[in-house]
């Protein structure tokens, strides 16, 4: 998953360029950022209100709303001050109207409905997550198979969804992605993917093959052998219309 840094601690929207302030304990893009973006703007019309869940430095909801499909005022949370703040800074910058709140998973939001509910909390496994680099100083309180703060976030999202309202998850093979795709089709009628990308393990994750065998025994990630090297998938997934009407 490379990142999008382009200096020191910065990083630009990947299709504006808008340069955002990432400062060190804020997540740092990475691909995984980009392909999100990219298939919410492939997908979705303009004029959602729009909650941008496990905002870090507020990419996800500042490149929506500097397209037109996040209404403003966006509203943005994580469970990290230090990642609202920034959020915050970043809209100020580049004049998005927001409200930024602190708070875990869908805490910040009770009562509030929205068209389109981004989830980038953090998911991945807590093991994964010590080894590699992505989430130094980063909040990532996942469990071992990196799916508890996701299946929280798919429990609960219906009471946050409007009746055409969809919610939009990065499910990473990095955690139980199996696990997690069956509460979404327990929860929702309507499960698609409208993104995905194979990326090659980082070199921080190709120096401990035999934890990452482990991981994948136990059934709590999910990589291939491929091309003499080792695959793992961001599969981005859209799910709309509650089953059961929600209940
Ligand atoms: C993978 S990063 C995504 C950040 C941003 N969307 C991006 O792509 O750069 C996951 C984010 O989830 C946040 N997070 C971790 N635990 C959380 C929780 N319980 N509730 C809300 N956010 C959480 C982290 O602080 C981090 O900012």
């Amino acid at each position: 998953m490379p990142t999008m840094r382009v200096d020191a601690r910065g990083t630009r929207t990947p299709t504006t360029g808008a340069q955002l302030h990432c400062p060190s304990g804020v997540f740092e893009p990475t691909g995984t950022t980009e392909l999100l973006i990219e298939s919410i703007l492939g997908f979705f019309s303009a004029g959602q209100s729009t909650l941008d869940l496990g905002c870090g430095c507020g990419i996800v909801g500042i490149s929506l709303a500097n397209h037109g499909i996040a209404d403003e005022p966006v509203c943005f949370s994580d469970v990290s001050d230090l990642a609202v703040i920034t959020t915050q800074g970043n809209c100020n910058r580049y004049g998005v109207t927001s409200d930024c709140r602190v708070g875990s998973t869908l805490d910040p939001w009770k009562g509030q409905r929205f068209d389109l509910v981004v989830s980038d909390v953090s998911g991945i496994s807590t093991e994964v997550a010590a080894a590699s680099s992505w989430f130094e100083n980063v909040p990532c309180d996942t469990g071992l198979d990196g799916s508890e703060l996701v299946l929280e976030v798919v429990e609960r999202s219906c009471d946050h969804l409007t009746s055409s309202g969809s919610l939009v998850i990065p499910v990473l093979s990095l955690s139980n992605a199996e696990r997690i795709l069956r509460a979404l089709e327990e929860k929702f009628d309507n499960v698609q993917e409208i993104g995905r990308k194979d990326w090659v393990f980082p070199p921080e994750l190709k120096s401990q093959l035999p934890m990452m065998q482990r991981l994948k025994d136990l059934g709590a990630v999910s990589w291939e052998h491929r091309f003499g090297t080792q695959i793992w998938t961001t599969t981005i997934v859209c799910a709309r219309t509650p089953a059961n009407g929600g209940r």
